[in-house]
């Protein structure tokens, strides 16, 4: 019998509960990480009509497939009715880091585009205040000059390229405090293609399970 950790059962309550939303016809975006490893299962069980699904990694699109759940390039879809992904962190107010995974970019474009964004993870996710560090993905082209200029608060990541050809690196500087000011000063610099802060104008509800119950929070 396998050994399963409680956080990994509270990954799954929190994923079937998002799932349940997911409704014949609709178009998803499907995040990345482990907690969607169990959203992709019962969304399959639910034995949805004509759902057009997008990936945000290519392991999200490999494991849709073998469940039967169609996957296509997000180049014809313009909007998603939802999206559902896990997360790093996130605070009483909705700001949340994410990109543990490295699939950030993705999946902020995959949530913009979406009606509706739901968010779900086990009770280690809740945090009074962001922690870091902050998941970054860098234009390839100059990386290494961004990296110089974003200074000794940018450490590369060891990890693959993503699938834009980006470079994963993390913030551990100051200004977690005031996460819309470090965001913008982030996107002020031409290299850095995505950081992992997501806004809470962009999050819906967040689904978070604590033992055997599923709390849900809504934002916007
Ligand atoms: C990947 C992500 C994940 O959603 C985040 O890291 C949470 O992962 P997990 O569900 O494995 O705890 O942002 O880039």
């Amino acid at each position: 019998m396998p050994i399963v950790s409680s956080a990994d059962d509270e990954k799954r309550l929190a994923a079937e509960a998002a799932a349940e939303l997911v409704e014949s016809g609709m178009t998803v975006g499907l995040g990345t990480g482990s907690t969607v490893a169990h959203l992709l299962p019962a969304i399959a069980r639910r034995g949805l009509e004509r759902i057009r699904c997008v990936a945000t990694s290519v392991a999200t699109e490999e494991q849709a497939r073998e469940l039967g759940i169609p996957v296509e390039d997000f180049d014809s879809l313009t909007r998603l009715d939802i999206a559902i992904d896990g997360t790093d962190e996130v605070t009483p107010d909705g700001w949340l880091i994410k990109g543990g995974g490295g699939a950030h970019l993705r999946e902020k474009v995959v949530a913009a585009a979406a009606e509706r964004f739901i968010v779900i993870g086990d009770s280690s996710k809740p945090v009074d205040a962001l922690r870091g560090p902050v998941p970054l993905e860098l234009f390839g082209f100059g990386a290494a000059s961004t990296l110089e200029r974003l200074g000794a608060d940018v450490e590369l990541r060891d990890a693959p390229r993503s699938p834009d050809g980006g470079v994963i690196a993390d913030y551990r500087g100051p200004g977690l405090d005031d996460p819309a000011s470090l965001a913008a000063r982030l996107e002020a610099d031409p290299g850095v293609a995505a950081h992992g802060l997501f806004p809470p104008d962009m999050v819906s509800a967040v689904f978070v399970a604590r033992g055997d119950a599923v709390d849900r929070t809504s934002f916007s």
